[in-house]
């Protein structure tokens, strides 16, 4: 099993981004409705963000809702927002306590209204913390980013405050949802499924890919440490050659 003192600190992912799948199979593998598989979740989802504290990671992306889930059971969509809101309300101490700030990306105004409104009033309350980031992805798809940049770059060439050569990725980035994150430099996917899945496309260009067959609700702080000694153990090259990085 993975330990905390194994973790190079001098190593550290800055970003690590989670794509948390498996709550359904996590459920019908014990008989239980869906929901207590989400519910289940929310556990897996404190511990996390506890251990990535702990560690030292400054930032943390987590999918919990993306465009496509709007597809699922009226029920199932019902019950996910109400966790939403029950865990915001619940853990306000917490992220204080950790000194954790919390930020969402998505078309967040898709969203009912009361899960806008608490989630607003939970990112106001906790925009000085400093120690990590939490970013929820929420009503999150990246090609729905995406086509939201374009739009939004296209008027601005329109009404001349960009020209079309000053574009560049800097210009796109200020214009994602994720304005003021870095890169991902890590991205895990629970559940055995190997795909992205319309997760953060532009910003996992360089991201080490992890994936492991452990169904959400059962992740633990030691399955993150698993996968950041994982990330340690790699050579990121960013397109340059071994003995270039020496
Ligand atoms: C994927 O499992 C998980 C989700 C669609 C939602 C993730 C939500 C939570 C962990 C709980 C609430 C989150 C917060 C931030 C409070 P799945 O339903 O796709 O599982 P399956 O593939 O086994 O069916």
């Amino acid at each position: 099993m993975a330990h905390l003192d194994q973790i190079d600190p001098k190593k550290l992912p800055h970003h690590v981004a989670i794509i948390m799948d498996g709550n359904g199979r996590w459920a019908k593998k014990q008989g239980l409705f869906r929901s207590k598989g989400h519910e289940s979740g929310t556990k897996a989802v404190r511990d996390v963000i506890e251990a990535t504290a702990e560690i030292g990671i400054p930032f943390l992306t987590l999918y919990a809702f993306s465009t496509e889930n709007w597809n699922r059971p009226k029920l199932e969509v019902q019950t996910l927002m109400r966790l939403l809101v029950s865990s915001l309300k619940k853990e306000l101490p917490t992220l204080h306590k950790n000194n954790i700030k919390l930020n969402a990306i998505g078309a967040l105004e898709d969203l009912p209204k009361k899960a806008q409104i608490e989630l607003r009033d939970v990112i106001e309350d906790t925009k000085n913390n400093d120690r990590l980031t939490l970013t929820l992805a929420l009503s999150y798809g990246a090609r729905e980013e995406i086509t939201k940049t374009i739009k939004e770059i296209s008027s601005k060439v329109k009404n001349n405050i960009i020209s079309i050569e000053n574009i560049d990725e800097s210009i796109i980035n200020e214009h994602l949802y994720t304005l003021n994150l870095p890169d991902v430099d890590l991205l895990i996917r629970t559940s055995g499924e190997q795909r992205i899945s319309n997760f953060l496309l532009w910003q996992i260009a360089y991201a080490e890919l992890y994936f492991t067959e452990v169904l959400w609700p059962d992740f633990r702080k030691t399955d993150l440490y698993e996968a950041i000694l994982n990330f340690q153990n790699r050579e990121r090259r960013f397109g340059k050659t071994s003995e270039q990085l020496n």
